[in-house]
């Protein structure tokens, strides 16, 4: 695998750094209040279990696999593979998602959990955010590493499903 790699980003210590701060934070913010931490599968299923060990109040979890259509781009055509999801009505979302683009993904999954749900209150939390014009005006209000425009795998990121088991985030080599 890793010769598919141009370069290493963030090491796994270097990521479980920054998670004990923002497991932390979250941690202050959200004492007190009903937390229901919903993690966007398959790419921060990672992101997910080392950061909620880091936080230190009780709380609640769930689990969403959605597909995408996605090609080279984001279409925000999301379809949830679930009918089940956990109620969350007068509980507090936080939304975990490995990667903010386009913010199509996000956009589109906050909204539908705001118009259906009757939460307290929605946010999101995300491992990466591109510096890149968003196709949806939405920003994460918890973000881990700020990253250029580049294609990154690992730590739960994938490319065509593979590369999601790698312990660290990586450039993939532009083809
Ligand atoms: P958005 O809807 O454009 O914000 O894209 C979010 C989703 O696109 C993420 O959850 C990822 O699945 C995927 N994605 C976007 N950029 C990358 C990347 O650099 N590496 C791996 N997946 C990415
Ligand atoms: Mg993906």
């Amino acid at each position: 695998m890793e010769q598919d790699l141009d370069r290493i980003l963030y090491s796994e210590s270097t990521i479980l750094s920054r998670l004990d701060e923002i497991g932390w934070q979250l941690s202050q913010d959200y004492k007190g209040k009903n937390l229901t931490v919903v993690a966007i599968m398959n790419g921060s299923i990672m992101f997910m279990s080392d950061l909620l060990k880091r936080i230190i109040i009780p709380l609640q979890i769930d689990c969403w696999s959605i597909s995408s259509y996605h090609g080279s781009k984001s279409t925000g055509n999301i379809k949830f593979r679930q009918h089940d999801i956990v109620d969350v009505k007068d509980r507090h979302v936080l939304l975990l998602d490995d990667i903010l683009d386009s913010g199509l993904t996000l956009h589109t999954i906050k909204n539908k959990i705001l118009a259906e749900s009757n939460a307290s209150s929605v946010k999101s939390c995300v491992l990466l955010s591109k510096k890149v014009k968003r196709i949806k005006d939405i920003e994460a209000d918890y973000v881990g590493f700020e990253i250029e425009n580049e294609f990154v795998v690992g730590y739960g990121l994938d490319y065509n499903e593979h590369y999601r088991n790698l312990p660290y985030i990586a450039v993939l080599k532009t083809l």
